[in-house]
Parts: structure tokens; sequence; C-alpha cells
């Protein structure tokens, strides 16, 4: 019999220190630097984000959303074979944050492992979940997407440091008879690493370059827009679905004008897209499984429902799942 695998549980957690962008604009004029609500809420619909305290890592963030999805999974976290965490914020140089958070749940032994593929992060670690399951080589898997992206702004420039946000999000992937998983399309094209990125390492003992975030938002725009598209519909010819099957779209969070223009590619009412931008702001690899669990939690995902989850971000990398929840 083929083994596939399922969502059997969700999890999210927000640091509680919360900015409206009226905050943030007070904090970035006290620097100098001019914002308003107005033209966040217009470019991005974005009103608030979270961030969190100086001394929380990554890892802090997602162990406490592995936490809730174990619980909502209904098993205790040593049933854990496989810990994967999508992240570009991650604690230390090394360990991985997924090791470090493995501790945190107190059941060392099990793999774990980082995945770093920026805003595509949790797509692509659910793919890398799901492909370990359906070989065997895994059981019960915590897939997590978890980020301190206000650690890799740069507060002086207003056009990336109101973008984006803290959290993370986390499901407990298990084997199942029935999918589950339909079909994934992952992507990448290196030769769009400028457009969006960190161009900063450590040397020597030494920052080398300028570790905060860079993006040409124009041309992540419109590359984000065709990609999105084509994940989405390779997704559906790969699991022999329609448009029309997709209960639930669940786009990264980064921009609700990149979302509505996904949605009418897809001929999809807005009433069928998970939204969080509003309250969450770019989370990154967060984004996907922080809306995924608002929308679980606020009872309008419900089991059974067909769910399209995509990313795009720096890379630039994109793709998309399909999966019956
Ligand atoms: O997570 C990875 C994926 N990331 C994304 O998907 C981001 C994709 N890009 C975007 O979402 C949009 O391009 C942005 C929201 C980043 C920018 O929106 P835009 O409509 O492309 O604005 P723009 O860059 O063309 O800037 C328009 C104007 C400029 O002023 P001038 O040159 O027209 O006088 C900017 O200086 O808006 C100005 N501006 C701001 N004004 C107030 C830029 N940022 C701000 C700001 N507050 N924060």
């Amino acid at each position: 019999m083929r083994r596939y695998s399922r969502i059997t549980g969700t999890g999210s957690y927000l640091p509680p220190r919360r900015l409206t962008n009226a905050d943030l604009a007070a904090e970035l004029a006290a620097k100098g630097v001019e914002t308003s609500d107005e033209w966040i809420v217009e470019r991005t619909g974005i009103r608030a984000r979270h961030f969190a305290a100086p001394d929380v890592t990554t890892s802090d963030l997602g162990a406490q959303a592995a936490r809730q999805a174990l619980e909502a999974a209904s098993i205790p976290a040593s049933d854990i074979d496989l810990i994967i965490v999508a992240t570009s914020t991650p604690d230390m140089v090394f360990p991985s944050a997924a090791c470090i958070l493995q501790n945190k749940l107190g059941i060392g032994g099990c793999a774990a492992f980082d995945v770093q593929a920026v805003c595509s992060g949790f797509v692509y670690a659910l793919t890398v979940a799901d492909s370990m399951i359906q070989t065997g080589a895994a059981n019960k898997a915590l897939v997590i997407g978890a980020e301190v992206f206000s650690r890799i702004l740069d507060f002086s420039d207003r056009t990336t440091c109101v973008l984006f946000g803290d959290g993370a999000g986390a499901v407990v992937l298990e084997a199942s008879d029935t999918p589950g998983i339909l079909a994934s399309d992952l992507h990448a094209d290196g030769k769009h690493v400028g457009i969006l990125c960190v161009p900063g390492t450590v040397s020597g003992g030494q920052v080398l370059g300028d570790p905060v975030l860079k993006m040409d938002g124009q041309a992540v725009f419109k590359l984000a827009v065709g990609v999105l598209e084509d994940a989405a519909r390779a997704t559906l010819a790969k699991a022999g679905k329609t448009e029309a099957d997709i209960d639930w779209l669940i786009p990264h969070q980064a921009n609700i004008r990149i979302m509505q223009s996904t949605a009418k590619k897809l001929k999809l009412p807005m009433d069928k897209v998970v939204v969080t931008v509003d309250q969450h702001g770019n989370t990154s690899a967060a984004s996907i499984p922080l809306a995924l669990d608002a929308w679980v939690r606020n009872g309008k995902i419900k089991k059974g429902d067909t769910l399209m989850l995509e990313g795009v971000g720096g890379g630039f990398t994109w793709g998309a799942v399909l999966l019956d929840f």
C-alpha cells in the first residue's frame, strides 16, 4: 500500500510585542525616517506586525508553535522522529535552529535540520518531510517555519523595514494510508540572487558585507506574480486537479496586491484566499504556517478541505504544495 503524509495538527506563535503601522511610523520618525499608515496599507495591506524581544530566538518561537501543533495532533513530543525548521534567521551560524529547538522540546535522538529557502522555506520543508515520510525514512515529523526578521532589517531603509515581522508556525505531518499531501512543485533560479538578499557573512571573527535585508521591491513583485501562478498550475496538473478543486489558497503573506493578482490569475475569489499579512506583515518562512494555523483555529479551514500553499522569495525560490487537510 502506498504511504502518504497528512497534517494532523497545526500551531503558531507570535511574540507579544505588536506594533501597528502608526507605532512603527512614530519609532521611525524619531530616527528621521518618514513613513505613514496610509502608504503601508495602500501599497502592502499590512496594518501591524510583531517583533520579538532581543533575547528571543527563532528556536524559541518555533518551539512554542511546535508545542501547540503537537497538542492539536494529540501526540507527545517523544513520538516525533523528524524535525525540519525553515528559517533564514537561525539562532547561530551552527548548529541548526532545528537542533536547538529539538533540545527545547526535550526529544534528543531524532533527525533535525534546517531548510534555507527564505520565504519559500515552508513549502520546501513540507515537501522534504513528505518525501521522507513516503519513503519510510520518517513517520511523524514536525515541520516548522520560524523567523526573527526584525534582526536583519535596516531601520533606516523605509522601503523594506515596514514590511516584515517575527513569528512561527508549525505542523505535525504523519504517515497515512490516505493523502494528505497530493503534489508539490519546487523551483529556484539563482540568477536573481541580487534582488532580495542579506549580503553579509561571518569570516575571521568579523562580519563581512552588509548583513541587512536588501530588496528591489518592484523586481520581486513582478517575478512573484508570474511564478505563483505557474507553481499553482503545475501542482494542480501533477495532482490531476483544477483551480475549482481549491477550497483555500494560502499564499506567502508578503503583499495583499500580490495575493489579489495571484487569485485573479487562478480565477479564485478573494474569499478563498487566506489573508493574515494585515496582522503579521511578512514573516518569511513563518508566514504560510502562521496563516494556516490562524484559519484552522478560526474554524474556516475544515477537515477534508483542499489547500494550495504557495511560497516565493529570496534565491529566487518558489513552490507550491497541494494537500487535503
Ligand atoms: O517575501 C519576499 C517577497 N517580497 C515581496 O513580495 C515584496 C514585493 N514588493 C512589494 O511588495 C512592493 O514592491 C513594495 C511594497 C516593496 C513597494 O511598493 P511599490 O508600489 O513597488 O512602491 P515603490 O517601490 O515604487 O515606491 C513608490 C514610492 C517611492 O517614492 P517616489 O520615488 O515615487 O517619490 C518610494 O520612495 O513610495 C516611496 N516609499 C515609501 N513611502 C512611504 C517606499 N517605501 C515607503 C514607505 N513609506 N515605507
